[in-house]
């Protein structure tokens, strides 16, 4: 496996929250006293929505919170209403961006073709690609999950193979089925699959910059049972998230470092 220095917990808060909520968690996280000393060594990182993500930033940096966006366009600029550029998300120098997420791929029709060209725009500009991939339950039960997973990286893969930067790549695997249901796959499963996944990127020149990810009902009661997998670099979280106690608990429960 990777020679990881780092536990990433990236909070995914999807459209969770009023700007009312995040002032809150703002202000129970900088009255933590132990959370600094918590996440010493870890990576934490908040998808905020684009609205919030400047106040997010501004207030949470200090606190030693990294910032990223949930989405972006694959368009450089020009007539997109309601498209947010990389090149917006460059100038506010956030760390990373989800890209893929099922929710998206599903309510917005995004093919992987367009998310590819999302991934490679991102490399460019030198922000840190969070690419989701997942399988559906109908999916799984046809036993076409890593079939899928194959296919949603592909083209990524494909670009990987000349790519030479060190900008860090993630892979977030997130059953869709496990997204806000309480499901979490069986250890075994996850085994099974994080190894594919693992093989599939040792191909790529770049392999040691890629970090693998598990989403889907990541909590402070599931995240030992997915501790034990050896490929998991993090966690992508998303209800459990907006409660700034319930991630303290997780980053606790995981014991931080790797
Ligand atoms: P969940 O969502 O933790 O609420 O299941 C994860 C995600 O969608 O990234």
């Amino acid at each position: 496996m990777n020679n990881i220095p780092k536990k990433y917990y990236i909070a995914n808060w999807k459209m969770y929250q009023s700007f009312a909520a995040i002032k809150k968690f703002i202000i129970t996280c900088s009255h933590d006293q132990d959370w600094k000393e918590l996440i010493k060594g870890s990576y934490v990182g908040i998808a905020a929505s684009y609205e919030h993500l400047y106040y997010v930033q501004k207030k949470l940096d200090k606190f030693g919170l990294h910032t990223g966006a949930q989405d972006c366009s694959a368009f450089l600029q020009g007539a997109y209403t309601g498209q947010v550029s990389i090149e917006s998300l460059q100038e506010m120098k956030l760390d990373f961006c989800i890209i893929g997420h099922s929710e998206v791929r599903r309510e917005l029709g995004q093919t992987d073709m367009l998310i590819a060209s999302k991934f490679k725009m991102l490399l460019a500009a030198n922000i840190s690609p969070i690419l989701c991939i997942g399988e559906t339950l109908a999916q799984r039960n046809d036993e076409m999950t890593l079939q899928v997973l194959y296919d949603q990286l592909e083209q990524v893969l494909n670009f990987l193979q000349s790519y030479s930067g060190t900008t860090q790549i993630f892979i977030a695997y997130e059953p869709v089925y496990s997204i806000g249901s309480g499901i979490v796959p069986s250890t075994q499963d996850l085994e099974h699959i994080f190894s594919f996944l693992y093989k599939l990127v040792q191909q790529v020149p770049v392999a040691k910059n890629v970090m693998f990810l598990y989403g889907g009902s990541v909590s402070s009661k599931t995240v030992q049972q997915l501790q034990n997998i050896d490929e998991i670099s993090g966690f992508l979280i998303g209800k459990a998230s907006i409660d700034f106690q319930e991630l303290k608990k997780i980053v606790q429960s995981d014991g931080g470092m790797v």
